[in-house]
């Protein structure tokens, strides 16, 4: 069984698969509608953080193939506090065909994993969001028609949506410039992942001169300066960061044709000026849109017949200690 936490865990040719197939929903939603793929599934979506864009979006991909999705808020669960992870994950696993998690902690998506008979999806965690950077890979080769080769800058506080986009940069191939200042650039294990995952495709370089790291790009990616349950930090971040604004002063030094990403929630005038979160290199919007597409054929793809819930190819460094399901071997060994 296959799970969605960190696209560190999926080949470069299966994120692509996800990608192609993205598009094809998308084509096929706009054209009237997607054939019920996941009738009757049920998708439980745990958040223990605020969610607009991954709570609807998720709930409304469900819809659109014959699914359905049920919001469980912190206060219903208390994931760690009221009950534990691992009890948690293996109740859900007895309602639902899937897990959608939000969680601070990422040893919590981890948890659930690990326990859940059913295949999980990170929706965010203090770590990464990889939902977010198939949506936002998914806008860029929509774009280009490509990823690799091409140039993404981010600016700003290296934070999660960072880790997800660094790893999205070493499967495809990508150039990536991080323009963070000191203290909130990415942790040296994140670039180190990244590397090994790019198998010497991954041309990355980490500044703290913002001009520096937008220079050429192709595309250029902010986020919020504060993440959530940072909120305690919010003055001494919004005394660093301004240099890291993506201005009309800043963008104009990246190549002519780029566009610009937030994965939103935008704080305007803060990491991102409206001029260009309104202008015409935003692509804001079709980004945000694309995160129902984007997990529409992660859901169809875990969840739908003969889907990855289905493989025998378990991720074992997510689920190591969990002892394998009775008489999957047999049916291995049948096969051979
Ligand atoms: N980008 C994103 O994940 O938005 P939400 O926090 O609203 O889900
Ligand atoms: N880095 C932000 C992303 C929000 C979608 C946060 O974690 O709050």
């Amino acid at each position: 069984m296959k799970h969605f936490l960190d696209l560190a865990d999926w080949t470069a040719a299966d994120l692509q698969y996800l990608l192609d197939s993205a598009v094809t929903l998308k084509d096929e939603h706009r054209r009237g509608g997607n054939p019920p793929l996941l009738k009757g599934k049920a998708l439980a979506m745990v958040f223990q953080k605020p969610s607009l864009r991954t709570r609807v979006s998720f709930e409304m991909a469900m819809q659109h193939v014959g699914g359905y999705a049920f919001y469980l808020s912190p206060q219903e669960i208390g994931l760690g506090k009221r009950e534990s992870t691992a009890d948690i994950a293996r109740v859900l696993g007895g309602y639902v065909d899937a897990i959608m998690a939000r969680t601070f902690d990422h040893q919590h998506i981890l948890d659930l994993a690990r326990w859940s008979p059913v295949p999980v999806i990170n929706g965010l965690t203090d770590y990464n969001h990889p939902c977010q950077a198939m949506a936002d890979l998914l806008t860029i080769y929509e774009e280009f028609g490509r990823l690799e080769g091409l140039h993404l800058a981010y600016i700003g506080d290296s934070n999660n949506v960072t880790t997800s986009l660094l790893m999205g940069a070493a499967q495809f191939g990508m150039k990536m410039t991080i323009g963070s200042p000191e203290g909130f650039q990415p942790k040296p294990a994140a670039l180190e992942k990244a590397r090994q995952l790019a198998r010497g495709r991954l041309d990355v370089a980490v500044t703290d001169d913002p001009l520096a790291a937008v220079t050429g790009a192709d595309v250029v990616y902010t986020d919020t300066w504060t993440s959530m349950g940072q909120e305690a930090e919010a003055e001494q971040r919004r005394a660093i960061f301004p240099p890291y604004q993506v201005n009309e002063a800043l963008l104009s030094h990246a190549a002519e044709h780029a566009i610009v990403l937030h994965c939103l929630p935008a704080h305007r005038g803060e990491e991102i000026t409206d001029e260009v979160a309104d202008g015409p290199q935003s692509r804001l919007f079709p980004q945000a849109e694309n995160r129902l597409h984007a997990q529409k054929a992660i859901l169809v793809h875990l969840l739908g017949a003969g889907g990855a819930a289905d493989d025998e190819d378990d991720q074992t460094e997510q689920t190591e200690k969990k002892p394998k399901k009775k008489g999957k071997k047999d049916k291995k060994d049948k096969k051979k």
